[in-house]
């Protein structure tokens, strides 16, 4: 099915929509002539979207501001998401952390299992039976190429994402036929903004600028890929090159490797 249609009364739902890749697919889908809910914390970032997508687009913004962190934060947003005509839902919000779980701070670890995998799960469960109900709908997922593997000094972050990753394709299967499209953005490497040589971190070292994907370009085939119902999509040849070895190499070899990695990014975090 390619993507609903947009209409005056439907909306585009993006979470996370306050920068990176979440900004950049609420653009895209303006683009698109989709009128928008846009979510995430920093309500005056999405007034300035807003202000910015109605006067290039002739489409409609609404705004809110929640933590999806928050279980109670976020009912008020899924009990209107389900009243809604939701067409299209953009699980997009996400938060990581690096280094030995023991070491970083136990609330934000337990935040980020609720914004990367609980709060998605509840928003996919919002708007699901609508969609099914209409026989018409499409569900973009963003987990990451992290949660193909186990990732020591990213561990929340790559078992949050293992979570998205194998619902959306779980769910993609039980919605065959129905109407309802669901894709997984897996991405590698995305630079959400622009960055001096002095600003690099250890990760901008080290992968070479020609390996990273931007933001505009993953919204964008992100966007094709869901009118396509692909499984999963995946941008960029590095982004790609870690999904295949992610998913074949045993998980015992890969687990040491990635780890080491993942303790320097640790130290990088501590740092700044
Ligand atoms: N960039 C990459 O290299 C990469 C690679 C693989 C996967 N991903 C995934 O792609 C998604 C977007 O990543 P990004 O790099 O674009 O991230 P980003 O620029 O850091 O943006 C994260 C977004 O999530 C929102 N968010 C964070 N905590 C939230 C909360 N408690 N409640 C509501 N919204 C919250 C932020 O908005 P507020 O701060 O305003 O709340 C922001 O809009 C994430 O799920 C990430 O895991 C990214």
């Amino acid at each position: 099915m390619p993507l609903p249609l947009p209409t005056a009364l439907n909306r585009a739902v993006v979470t996370g929509a306050s920068s990176g890749i979440g900004m950049a697919l609420a653009t895209e889908l303006a683009r698109r002539g989709y009128s928008l809910i846009v979510v995430a914390r920093r309500g005056e970032v999405l007034e300035e979207l807003k202000t910015r997508l109605e006067a290039e687009f002739s489409v409609s913004v609404e705004v809110r501001s929640c933590d999806l962190a928050d279980p109670a934060a976020r009912q008020p947003l899924l009990d209107e998401l389900a009243e809604r005509e939701i067409s299209i839902l953009c699980n997009n919000a996400g938060i990581a952390t690096f280094g030995p779980i023991a070491s970083l701070d136990p609330q934000y670890e337990k935040h980020q299992v609720q914004v990367n995998a609980v709060a998605c799960h509840d928003l996919v469960l919002a708007v699901l039976p609508g969609m099914v109900a209409r026989r018409s709908g499409a569900i973009l997922n963003v987990g990451s190429a992290a949660g193909n593997m186990p990732v020591p000094n990213n561990a929340t972050y790559a078992a949050s994402k293992a979570f998205l990753n194998t619902f959306s394709e779980s769910l993609r299967g039980e919605l065959k036929g129905s109407g309802v499209n669901v894709t997984l953005l897996a991405p590698g490497p995305v630079r959400t903004e622009e960055i001096v040589e002095e600003d690099k971190t250890f990760v901008d070292r080290l992968v070479p600028d020609r390996l990273w994907v931007d933001t505009a370009y993953t919204a964008r085939l992100s966007l094709d890929a869901l009118a396509r119902n692909k499984m999963r999509v995946v941008p960029g040849p590095l982004g790609q090159f870690m999904s295949v070895a992610g998913n074949y190499t045993p998980r015992g070899i890969m687990a040491p490797v990635v780890g080491r990695f993942y303790a320097k990014l640790g130290e990088g975090q501590a740092e700044a």
